[in-house]
């Protein structure tokens, strides 16, 4: 495992696998690094390479707006991070082999916070993360719990910007996860 300065240094002059060549940024992760609570997302869009950070423009208001609600916020008591760095060019899916080329940061990302709780937002990071098989429709708002970490899925925000029906589910989510969050963490709150 290496450290956080040794892992931001390699991830940001990564060249292992194909998205190099097409990004702007690195989008490594943001957030308090003794968090308690993670949030994974798939990968950088145009904005996030552009900028270099997770979720920001309009999903990432999206986010920030939900996360309010239960008192969580970005910079202070939680970690946002994605499966794959760079960008997929026209925001398509990240490859298999693109996930396992950049797994490993992730990993040790997760190593170094040893979160509580592991919050996957959209299918491809649920099925990366929690079960191959995560049917996001089904089984988002359910928790799994994997050598003492909790873990569930949320709708993505862009698929809540697609699709506003989901907003009531969505809330029920994060009314779950607060309610997670005050069984299990001792100092998001
Ligand atoms: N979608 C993601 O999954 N991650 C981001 O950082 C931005 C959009
Ligand atoms: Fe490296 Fe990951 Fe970027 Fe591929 S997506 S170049 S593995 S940081």
């Amino acid at each position: 495992m290496l450290d956080w300065d040794t892992l931001e240094a390699q991830c940001l002059a990564c060249q292992k696998c194909a998205l190099a060549d097409t990004r702007t940024h690195v989008v490594f992760g943001t957030g308090s690094r003794s968090a308690e609570v993670m949030f994974i997302g798939e990968g950088p869009g145009e904005n996030e390479d552009l900028q270099g950070e997770p979720f920001v423009g309009r999903g990432g208001q999206l986010l920030d707006d939900m996360l309010e609600i239960i008192d969580l916020d970005r910079k202070t008591n939680i970690y946002i991070a994605n499966i794959v760095k760079c960008r997929p060019p026209q925001n398509r899916d990240p490859l298999n082999t693109e996930q396992d080329a950049c797994i490993g940061y992730l990993r040790n990302q997760v190593a170094l916070i040893r979160p509580k709780i592991i919050v996957c937002l959209g299918r491809i990071a649920a099925a990366r993360i929690i079960k191959e098989d995560f049917k996001i429709t089904k089984e988002h708002g359910q928790w799994f719990e994997r050598s003492g970490v909790h873990m569930m899925a949320m709708f993505h925000p862009a698929a809540i910007l697609r699709d506003p029906r989901r907003r009531p589910e969505a809330f029920q989510d994060l009314k779950s996860l607060q309610a997670k969050i005050r069984e299990v963490c001792t100092h998001t709150y």
